[in-house]
């Protein structure tokens, strides 16, 4: 097994796309929960050094600057606490953070997060996880994030899905095709333990891998079949605490498997439909650079032209909230456009008098009529307009 400082020598090029989703997401986040007046608690329970070997930040350095930006920027004095969890890279974290207000909290992710959750009931809490593996990401604290004890719980997680396929047919006795592009697997000794398929149900929360992964030795399915499946399950199990999970795999080659995924869980409407705008637009920039920096012709800059026929189609009959068409049209149909296009497509749709739109407030400061596409500041409903 490789050694934990291996990683930190140089940041991979795919752990670009997870820092690009947590970054563009957090500020805009930190800039909306301020708003609440209710503390903020960030949480990164697999912290890392903070910097890496070739000198490139980690998600705490990239998370300290936002947190920076957002209290410069805000007209609300909410108090935002970060909590960084490491393990091993505790001392040099705390060197490379150089600011005694972002708490690191040297020890293990399973004992120290509950401790700080027990610690922050009524709090806004984001809950970042990066770990080395599957192997320590218990669920049972996702399962404590419950939204009735927190004013809002959000995470992002990133989940080696491939990773626990692999494990659960070590541990279940079953051969698994070879797989290119495995991820080394780091461990640190004096933390680590032997896994089972007991602890492989508490990181799943529940046995229903090994019904997949019988199926997949049957030969009933294949191996991406099996990842699906088992993500969809997966999801299933964090449905029970959040309202909206999303997904996006990151791949750094055409080949079909993915390094990992990134799962993003909320209930709040507007943290879905932001995470969408940056999974969508980091799918692209990741097609984009599989293809050796050409866009190819399934790429979204070529899909975008049936936005607006989608749109049409997927109207609702009585007038209903932007965000709430937005938000379910992410959860029946995926993320297959960003607002900005799906707006550009309303807008098109009322100057062709082909969709009814009412706006609260109806009038600009000016007095001129609204045509605002702002539903984050304004109350937009729109239907299909009946003929
Ligand atoms: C993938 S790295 C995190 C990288 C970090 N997010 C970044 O962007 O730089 C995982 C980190 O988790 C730490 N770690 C491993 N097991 C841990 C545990 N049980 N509790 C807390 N930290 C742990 C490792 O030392 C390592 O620094």
């Amino acid at each position: 097994m490789a050694s934990t400082k291996e990683f930190f020598k140089k940041k991979k090029e795919w752990s670009n796309y997870k820092d690009a989703l947590l970054g563009s997401y957090i500020l805009p986040y930190f800039n909306k929960i301020m708003s609440t007046g209710v503390e903020v608690v960030y949480i990164d329970g697999f912290a890392g050094k903070g910097k890496f070997d070739d000198g490139t930040s980690g998600s705490p350095l990239l998370v300290k600057e936002k947190i920076y930006q957002a209290k410069a920027n805000s007209k609300y004095n909410t108090k935002i606490t970060p909590y960084f969890v490491e393990y091993e890279h505790a001392v040099a974290l705390r060197s490379n953070l150089c600011d005694a207000s972002m708490n690191v909290v040297e020890g293990d992710y399973r004992s120290e997060v509950p401790n700080i959750l027990k610690n922050s009931v009524r709090k806004n809490i984001f809950l970042y996880v990066d770990p080395f593996g599957i192997k320590y990401l218990d669920f049972s604290i996702f399962t404590q994030l419950n939204p009735q004890k927190y004013n809002s719980v959000e995470l992002l997680l990133n989940f080696n899905s491939f990773g626990f396929l692999r494990e659960g047919c070590r541990l279940l006795k079953l051969n698994m095709e070879h797989i290119e592009d495995e991820l080394p697997d780091f461990s640190i000794e004096s933390n680590d333990f032997k896994n089972d398929i007991t602890n492989m149900n508490k990181i799943a929360n529940g046995e229903y891998w090994q019904d997949i992964l019988a199926d997949y030795n049957a030969g009933k399915i294949d191996i991406f079949q099996a990842e699906k499946l088992f993500l969809h399950k997966y999801m299933l199990e964090l449905r029970k605490t959040f309202n909206y999970v999303c997904r996006i795999p990151i791949r750094h080659s055409k080949s079909k498997l993915s390094k990992y995924q990134m799962i993003f869980a909320t209930n709040n409407k507007h943290g879905i439909i932001l995470m969408a705008d940056n999974m969508i637009a980091c799918n692209n920039k990741m097609a984009i650079d599989i293809n050796g920096g050409q866009p190819c012709l399934f790429d979204y800059e070529f899909r975008v032209a049936d936005c607006e026929s989608f749109i049409k189609d997927e109207l609702p009959d009585e007038y209903m909230e932007l965000k709430d068409f937005y938000s379910s049209l992410y959860r029946k149909k995926g993320f297959l456009y960003l607002t900005k296009d799906m707006n550009n497509a309303i807008k098109n749709l009322e100057e062709n008098g082909e969709i009814d739109i009412v706006r609260y407030p109806a009038t600009t400061k000016t007095g001129k009529v609204s045509r605002s596409m702002n539903f984050y500041q304004n109350t937009i409903k729109i239907k299909r307009k009946q003929l």
